[in-house]
């Protein structure tokens, strides 16, 4: 830990979490969508489901319920406002003949439901099974009747049983001709949590779902017993570190989830600051506060609550002087030359990035830090 980060306090953690929330809460758009970012080139103007998930579930266990809530309901709209595409999708999965990817829900929304005109890699899956384990938790924690959230429940289960096997996008937008671990976990762990609701050849389907997921997992998706980035791959990737929390697939305790751990730990953390993959080169391939918050929760979740701290107070060491946090730092870069060409497309690193906030808010309210 450098002087910098074991200098901060627990109430300066506190305090940077409330301005986390307040930060999120005054960007939220009155549709109820969280922008990725308000003011970077490339996301301006767009809300996530992945990132907005987890967004949404930051700000719900720091007591924004009923922002939380909003987002949810912005959610529900689209996916209910797409039903006849969904089962345009699901009719055709049915019949053995797919849908072409570009006809597949896409990633990110204008605020007011679109797609917008810009070319995205708009073909992921994750985002819906987050959603739905988003919507569950939050639901379950303020004691909300999720039934006002079910006729979009219903759906994204159906989107997803419909299609979880085909290859898509990762978080991160690439490799689309693979099926990726993480994508596959966010789906398994919102199948999981939306099962309780749901009812008859639905609630059968799901659950089926779910077990071959797993299944499908442990036998092709982990390299020297841990995660792999995709299925085949002997790489790790910190988005897998959510399977394991707060995605619950895959308990911290267990052997998959020690294994991941440690090798993430060893692989990609470089002093409290995590990179997304060992090959990256977006913006340099620095460090991102979020995935340092996500190897927190799962540091947590396996007893080392010390380590944990050390993570958030890292985070906290990336905001800006006016409490931002950002997409990513430059300090440990894993392909520096690639740096310049990112920032000649689209400029200056995305901050604040509300997922980064989002996170922020998850690990510090699970750890309790509240003033
Ligand atoms: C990241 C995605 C993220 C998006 C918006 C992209 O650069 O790869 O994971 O959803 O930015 O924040």
């Amino acid at each position: 830990m450098t002087a910098v980060e074991s200098s901060i306090s627990l109430p300066e953690l506190a305090a940077l979490a409330d301005s986390s929330l307040d930060t999120i809460v005054s960007l939220q758009d009155p549709s109820g969508a969280y922008p990725a970012s308000p003011t970077f080139s490339a996301y301006k103007g767009y809300s996530w489901f992945r990132d907005g998930a987890f967004i949404a579930d930051g700000v719900s266990a720091w007591g924004g319920a009923e922002s939380a809530s909003r987002f949810h309901d912005w959610c529900s709209r689209i996916l209910v406002s797409r039903r006849a595409q969904i089962e345009r999708i699901v009719t055709a999965a049915d019949a053995g003949t797919p849908v072409p990817d570009a006809e597949m829900l896409p990633t990110r929304f204008t605020f007011d439901g679109a797609e917008g005109a810009d070319e995205w890699w708009d073909f992921q899956l994750d985002g819906y099974g987050t959603w739905l384990w988003a919507v569950v938790e939050h639901a379950n924690r303020h004691v909300l009747p999720l039934e006002q959230w079910q006729e979009a429940v219903d759906l994204a289960v159906d989107y997803l049983v419909s299609s979880w096997r085909r290859p898509c996008f990762d978080w991160w937008e690439e490799r689309a001709e693979e099926v990726h671990v993480s994508t596959l976990g966010c789906i398994a762990a919102g199948l999981a949590a939306a099962g309780p609701s749901l009812t008859g050849d639905r609630a059968l389907a799901a659950k089926a779902a779910v077990q071959e997921i797993r299944a499908l997992i442990r036998q092709d998706g982990l390299s020297e017993g841990h995660l792999s980035k995709w299925l085949g791959s002997s790489e790790v990737d910190a988005s897998l570190l959510s399977v394991i929390r707060p995605l619950g697939v895959f308990p911290a305790e267990g052997s998959i989830g020690r294994a991941t751990i440690a090798a993430i730990d060893a692989q990609l953390n470089v002093g409290g600051g995590v990179h997304r993959y060992a090959a990256d080169t977006f913006f340099g391939g620095g460090q991102w506060p979020l995935l340092s918050c996500f190897l927190g929760l799962a540091l947590l979740a396996a007893g080392d609550r010390d380590r944990a701290i050390e993570q958030l107070r890292w985070a906290a060491s990336t905001a800006t002087p006016a409490h931002e946090l950002p997409e990513q730092v430059d300090d440990h870069l894993l392909a520096p030359h690639m740096r310049q060409e990112w920032l000649d497309r689209w400029g200056t690193v995305a901050t604040p990035l509300l997922w980064s906030h989002g996170m922020f808010l998850r690990l510090a309210s699970e750890l309790g830090v509240k003033a």
